[in-house]
């Protein structure tokens, strides 16, 4: 059974980038991190990025790697960082605020306030996430990058967003274009950036972004509760990842308990329900993409002696 496989690749399935998806609280965090120090333990260079809005990342290691790569000492070839809400809206303006003005401006009436309304727009954390990734990607530094993403919903948009943002730029070059002559005479003399490259380098960040995210290398592992709740959650990630034209590589389902654990009333009732759950993920997941089971543990995951239990269990 697959199970037994944990999340262990084979040979030709090595990934340069697994993305955890999921909702809030399902272990993400947990299981990206122990997936990145399973592949540092391989020699690999590896970079865990945390966009789940609510900063753990930090915590699990046992290191502030708010903000900025951060190499741990432990292990060399392991680094971190995790993206809060208001460091990637910061990030965000420095990289494009510049560039949405002067396109913006050169044919609407706006001024420089204009960079923080757009800035402020849903969606533009995810939208730096991917170009943040993409960059990590696009470096070279690092053979594989261990993604711990923004919970369901937000993944899910941010996909969707990526793909609106795309078509929505055609739209904008055209616009621009009908504009241009009237433009060009109101900015006669005055030395700019042609915004029609400025879109155009829009539009090829776009299609870099969803080539790195359509690639065979770039996985998706769905990370669930066995609940009605989790079966729910992972038909429909399953469906948009998938109608998306990702990959996902694994469903893992986690907080298991096994009535060898314990039998006491309590575990037994709670594997008893697991295990119905368990059956139907099994039924759907079992043969294509897999599945792969974490158990409850005793304790919090927390430093990287815990990481590594969970390692231990996740690579069997
Ligand atoms: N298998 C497990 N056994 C025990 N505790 C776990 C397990 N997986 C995760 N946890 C704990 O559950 C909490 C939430 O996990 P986390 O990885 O932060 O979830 P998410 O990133 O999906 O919100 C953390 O305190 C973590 O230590
Ligand atoms: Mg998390």
């Amino acid at each position: 059974m697959e199970v037994k496989r944990g999340l262990n690749y084979l040979d030709d399935e090595e990934p340069r980038i697994v993305a955890f998806c999921g909702k809030g609280g399902v272990g993400k965090t947990t299981s990206a991190t122990a997936t990145a120090l399973h592949f540092t333990k391989r020699g690999l260079r590896t970079l865990l990025i945390s966009s789940d809005p609510t900063p753990s990342l930090s915590d699990i290691l046992e290191n502030d790697v708010r903000g900025r790569i951060t190499p741990l000492n432990q292990y060399k070839n392991l680094n971190a960082v995790e993206l809060d809400y208001e460091l990637v809206v910061e990030k965000w303006k420095e990289k494009f605020g510049q560039e949405v003005y002067e396109v913006l401006s050169s044919f609407l009436p706006v001024g420089e306030e204009i960079i923080d309304y757009v800035a402020g727009a849903p969606g533009i954390d995810e939208e730096f996430a991917l170009s943040y990734v993409l960059d990590a990607y696009e470096s070279g530094d690092y053979d594989v990058i261990v993604w711990d993403t923004a919970p369901a919903g937000g993944t899910l948009s941010l996909i969707k967003l990526q793909d609106r943002f795309y078509k929505h730029l055609g739209e904008a070059a055209k616009l621009y274009v009908r504009v241009r002559k009237a433009v060009e005479m109101l900015t006669k003399g005055r030395a700019k950036r042609d915004p029609l490259n400025t879109i155009a380098s829009w539009e090829n960040l776009a299609r870099r972004v969803l080539d790195m995210l359509r690639d065979k290398k770039t996985q998706a592992i769905i990370v669930t509760i066995s609940e009605a709740l989790g079966v729910h959650q992972t038909e429909r990630i399953f469906k948009e990842i998938r109608a998306f034209g990702m990959t996902v590589s694994k469903i893992l389902v986690n907080y298991i308990v096994t009535e060898d654990i314990c039998d006491c009333d309590f575990h037994r009732q709670r594997a008893k329900m697991q295990k119905k759950y368990l059956d139907i993920l099994m039924d759907r997941y079992g043969k294509e993409p897999g599945l792969a089971t974490l158990s409850q543990l005793p304790l919090e995951v927390k430093g990287i002696k815990a990481v590594d239990k969970v390692e231990e269990l996740l690579f069997p």
